[in-house]
């Protein structure tokens, strides 16, 4: 039997299959089956109160997890599907309050990754998966990862390879009055602007659905990690070296500094490819057990916007 036969069976079982996407790795379980999504939480760790994204095979499905769809959505799945777009519809009244979190919205997407879309088709069903992941930490974008943060609490782990974006999916939030961006994503806001024909605002409304993805503190290394300004960069490596620290540096120019407790990496100066590297490039600073991760603020530039999240958020756990 090939892994995606065997997994597909372990996901009817109501067992917990990882999965490789192309934005990061996800914890998938039958998204119609309440105690298999219950196994996701627990493995986790994950507040229960917090929705997942739902898996299709492709849009066709949608009308089994989502009512009064825009055409808006048919229109982005058509442009963006299989794809790092997760939209946000009004739930189908047949969807478990386990993945809605009892709102009554559903998160959907088709990831764009051939592993993930042959184990889709091979269910036939919708699969929820978080990031594989314990909740807070890095989100995984190899195997490898996976294992290392879920270990036995998974019962296969399907191994696509790296992760081609490398941190998580636009979440766009089409069940409100605007469409909002709610995370942003390496696809970005001018492009989804192109085919809705109006640019989407970012962040939630006052009532808008709760997204673990925006708690400030997430997406976190253990060692503390700092931001800093390419030009203040020297300077606060030094700060840190005179107080005794030892500092790891992710900055695309080495900070000049020759220092037995300074550790540097190259970051990559492509958005593109600083996204794919990110979460791989945090776990490898981590594990030097450092005092500090100092990271060479991105560009405020559109193409930088998911970095730039995702390192603000990773940076505020440490205040
Ligand atoms: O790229 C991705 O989206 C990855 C891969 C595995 O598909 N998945 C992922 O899942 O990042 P997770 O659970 O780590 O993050 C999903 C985010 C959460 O912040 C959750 O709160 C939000 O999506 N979400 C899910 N359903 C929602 C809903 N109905 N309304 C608002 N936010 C929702
Ligand atoms: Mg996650």
């Amino acid at each position: 039997m090939n892994d995606v036969v065997r997994a597909a069976g372990l996901l009817r079982a109501g067992e917990l299959v990882a999965f490789p996407t192309e934005t990061v790795y996800g914890l998938g379980a039958d998204a119609a089956n309440p105690r298999a999504i219950a196994r996701i939480f627990a493995a986790k760790g994950r507040p229960v109160d917090h929705p997942l994204i739902v898996h299709l095979p492709d849009a066709s499905q949608l009308e089994h997890w989502a009512v009064d769809i825009p055409e808006a959505a048919h229109r982005l799945a058509a442009a963006f599907w299989p794809g790092p777009l997760t939209l946000i519809l009004r739930r189908h009244p047949s969807v478990s309050d386990a993945i809605t979190g009892g709102q009554d919205t559903v998160g959907l997407r088709v990831p764009n990754h051939p592993l993930a879309l042959q184990l889709l088709r091979e269910f036939g069903g919708g699969v929820a998966a978080p990031s594989a992941n314990r909740f807070g930490r890095i989100s995984p974008t190899t195997a490898a990862h996976v294992r290392e943060d879920l270990g036995d609490a998974v019962a296969l782990v399907l191994d696509g390879g790296p992760c081609a974006v490398g941190i998580e999916s636009t979440i766009l939030d089409l069940s409100g009055a605007a469409p909002r961006i709610l995370r942003p994503g390496m696809l970005d806001a001018a492009a989804i602007g192109k085919v809705l024909g109006v640019v989407p605002a970012f962040g939630g409304t006052a009532d808008a659905p709760r997204v673990s993805g925006s708690l400030e503190a997430h997406y976190a290394p253990r060692t503390p990690l700092q931001l800093a300004a390419a030009t203040e960069l020297a300077g606060v490596t030094t700060c840190a070296l005179d107080a005794g620290q030892r500092v790891a540096v992710l900055a695309a120019q080495a900070p000049g500094i020759a220092h037995e407790s300074l550790v540097w990496r190259a970051a990559d100066l492509d958005p593109e490819r600083f996204a794919h590297d990110l979460y791989t490039r945090l776990r490898e600073l981590d594990a030097l057990s450092c005092d500090l991760i100092l990271v060479a603020a991105p560009p405020d530039d559109e193409a930088w916007r998911a970095v730039a999240d995702r390192l603000r958020r990773a940076a505020a756990t440490s205040k």
